[in-house]
């Protein structure tokens, strides 16, 4: 049982530093003792928890470089600098994410006028650019023979957004959740058994890590609708993912790759 969960001299990446999930990971992976190479879109503003984690465990044990999950040859000059500053990863956190209603560039559709455009971004980024992240760090943990992939997957992976939590909005055309941000994170997981097939043989486990809807910002009707659906009666905390998290990217998991940890207060168990 010694240091299971210990990430002590540990180097972990993590996409989508910036974002409101992003600081959780990274918290809990600086806490169990590792080093956390951070990436995010350029230009993405530094939030708030990110600047204190920085404070708090200072340069080198967190850094961050501006790359785009997209941009093959940015990753490759980013882990050049991961590799120099840090060392060889062993834990990758595929957070990076795009979520963005196809009402969010002013202009709001019915489903069956929805352009393709709307969903190209979410699509490249959720799937294409999170395949592109472990290819380029994956290979170094394969030449290393050890390591821990965690691709963040949602609750809207394995079921549809339930349309009735937004009818309070009145809106015309209605409020949508992206078509494609499910299908998106359904890819994620079944990339995530692909990717765990090949290389369990090389020493490198992957996993999705699939939250449900997590608490922040979020209209009270919504969230009374939301948390009348989970069995466990409220939305997540960013707590509740701590554990699972370090689960997945610790020794305590030593025999499970290819596995989707939904982490949704049993929201798909009704
Ligand atoms: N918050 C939730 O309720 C929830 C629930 C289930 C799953 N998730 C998933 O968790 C992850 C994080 O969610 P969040 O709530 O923190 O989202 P967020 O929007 O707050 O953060 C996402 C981050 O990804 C970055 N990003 C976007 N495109 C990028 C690109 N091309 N290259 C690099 N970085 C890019 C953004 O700049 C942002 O900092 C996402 O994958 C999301 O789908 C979130």
């Amino acid at each position: 049982m010694n240091g299971l969960f210990s990430l002590e001299s540990e180097v972990a990446v993590v996409t989508g530093a910036l974002g409101r999930l992003g600081a959780v990971w990274i918290e809990t992976l600086l806490e169990a003792g590792a080093s956390v190479f951070a990436l995010d879109l350029p230009g993405a503003k530094v939030s708030e928890a990110f600047h204190r984690l920085g404070q708090r465990f200072g340069a080198d044990r967190l850094s961050l470089q501006y790359t785009d999950v997209r941009d093959r040859q940015a990753l490759e000059t980013a882990c050049e600098q991961c590799l120099t500053g840090f060392g060889v990863p062993s834990i990758l956190v595929n957070n990076a994410g795009v979520d963005r209603p196809p009402a969010a560039a002013g202009t709001a559709y019915q489903l069956v006028d929805i352009p393709l455009e709307e969903s190209r971004e979410i699509l490249e980024v959720n799937t294409l650019g999170l395949f592109l992240v472990s290819q380029v760090f994956g290979r170094h943990m394969l030449d290393a023979g050890r390591g821990s992939i965690i691709n963040i997957g949602s609750l809207y992976a394995g079921v549809s957004p339930d349309q009735r939590f937004y009818d309070h909005l009145r809106s015309d055309p209605p409020f949508l959740k992206p078509p494609a941000y499910g299908a998106s994170k359904a890819a994620v997981v079944n990339l995530t058994r692909y990717l765990a097939t090949h290389w369990a043989s090389g020493g490198v486990r992957v996993n999705a890590l699939s939250p449900g809807g997590v608490s922040g910002g979020q209209d009270e009707r919504f969230t009374d609708k939301f948390c009348h659906r989970v069995p466990m009666g409220r939305m997540a905390a960013g707590d509740d993912l701590c554990g699972p998290l370090l689960f997945l990217a610790s020794r305590a998991s030593s025999y499970v790759t290819g596995t989707e940890l939904v982490v949704d207060g049993g929201f798909t168990a009704w």
